[in-house]
């Protein structure tokens, strides 16, 4: 069912029509990185760029997009994800009063204007993210207030700071993997390939759970219905017998596309349209503004992980720029 609305109110035109919003807002954050000077990349790019753009497609006010940052990165780093609870309470509601408050005031907000609308169908006046899952039908009708509050809350998390390791890896590897810089500078498909090498190698989200129905073999192993598995995606993408020097970053490499980052089956990721959406646009923005060799990570970096367990994706970029 999630799938299902998700993919119905996050459609390619919907994506495409963001576009110029990501530039404009990628060129804008890049612009305001102090130059020449010292900068964490994730702080000043990364984080914030991901969590505009959802709050441009959901129609939330723009001046709220840190506070739901700050909110989100907060139960991301939380017992949520694990255990459905911290120490306020359990479920969201409890667990996170005021973002579960804030979430319910905006969804009171477009239902009334959708009410005051009934009947016009006036698409442009709705076609942000939030009125779409209030009017998309779900065979017994439409989504009540409980599903429409986790699905909002599920994209403003989940789309949010999956995308932003994703950006975060990316710069990492321009700045580092020895060539790259010139790939993403020769074009769009050099943008779209470390893209795709970069998702293959540095999966944003590192596993995927699943019960398992009935019994199985998979290798050695004999896996029982009803327990529970964890699927390895870095792992997976790195199989030497479908990916030839599998922990090498390769641009060139024909198959970085055959990785499994986004899922795979019914469950595939709703949301891979727009995270390559925001990936592309950012990093383009990226060598818009800084030429080769003006900016470069500090002398002694190491890559440290973002403390949510299930992600991969720098903590920090700290960089240098010269733009001399
Ligand atoms: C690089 C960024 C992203 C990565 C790596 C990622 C990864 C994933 C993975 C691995 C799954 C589970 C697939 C499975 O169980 O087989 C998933 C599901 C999902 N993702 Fe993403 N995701 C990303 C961005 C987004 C964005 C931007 C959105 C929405 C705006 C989104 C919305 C969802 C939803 C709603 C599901 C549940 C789909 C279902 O259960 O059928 N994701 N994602």
């Amino acid at each position: 069912m999630v799938r299902r609305v998700v993919t119905a109110a996050l459609t390619p035109r919907i994506i495409k029509a963001a576009e110029p919003f990501i530039r404009d807002t990628a060129a804008g954050l890049l612009g305001r990185v102090r130059a020449p000077g010292p900068a964490d990349l994730v702080a000043a790019f990364t984080v914030p760029l991901p969590n505009r753009v959802t709050v441009h497609l959901l129609g939330l006010p723009p001046e709220d997009a840190d506070q739901l940052a700050a909110w989100a990165k907060e139960l991301m780093e939380s017992t949520f994800p694990a255990t459905n609870s911290t120490p306020r309470g359990e479920g969201f509601a409890a667990a996170f009063p005021e973002f579960a408050g804030y979430i319910d005031a905006h969804i009171d907000r477009a239902a009334a204007a959708l009410g005051r609308d009934e009947g016009l169908h006036d698409e442009a006046r709705h076609n942000d993210v939030l009125s779409r899952l209030l009017l998309v039908e779900d065979g017994g009708g439409r989504l009540d207030r409980r599903q429409v509050r986790a699905l909002v809350r599920n994209l403003i998390t989940g789309g949010l700071t999956t995308t932003s390791q994703l950006l975060g890896n990316l710069i990492d590897q321009v700045l580092s993997v020895p060539g790259l810089d010139g790939v993403v500078r020769s074009g769009p498909s050099g943008l779209d390939r470390a893209i795709e090498e970069s998702l293959r190698l540095s999966p944003p989200v590192l596993f995927v759970p699943r019960g398992c129905v009935r019994d199985f073999e998979v290798g050695a192993a004999t896996v029982r219905a009803g327990e529970r598995v964890i699927v390895g995606t870095a792992s997976a993408n790195r199989d030497e017998r479908r990916f030839s020097d599998g922990e090498a970053f390769d641009a060139d490499r024909a198959n970085s596309d055959a990785h499994l980052t986004f899922g795979h089956g019914p469950h595939l990721c709703p949301g891979a349209g727009l995270a390559r959406a925001v990936a592309r646009a950012g990093l383009a923005a990226f060598i818009d503004r800084f030429p080769p060799g003006g900016v470069r990570l500090v002398p002694g970096y190491e890559f440290e992980n973002v403390p949510t367990f299930f992600e991969c994706g720098p903590r920090r970029l700290p960089v240098l720029i010269d733009l001399s």
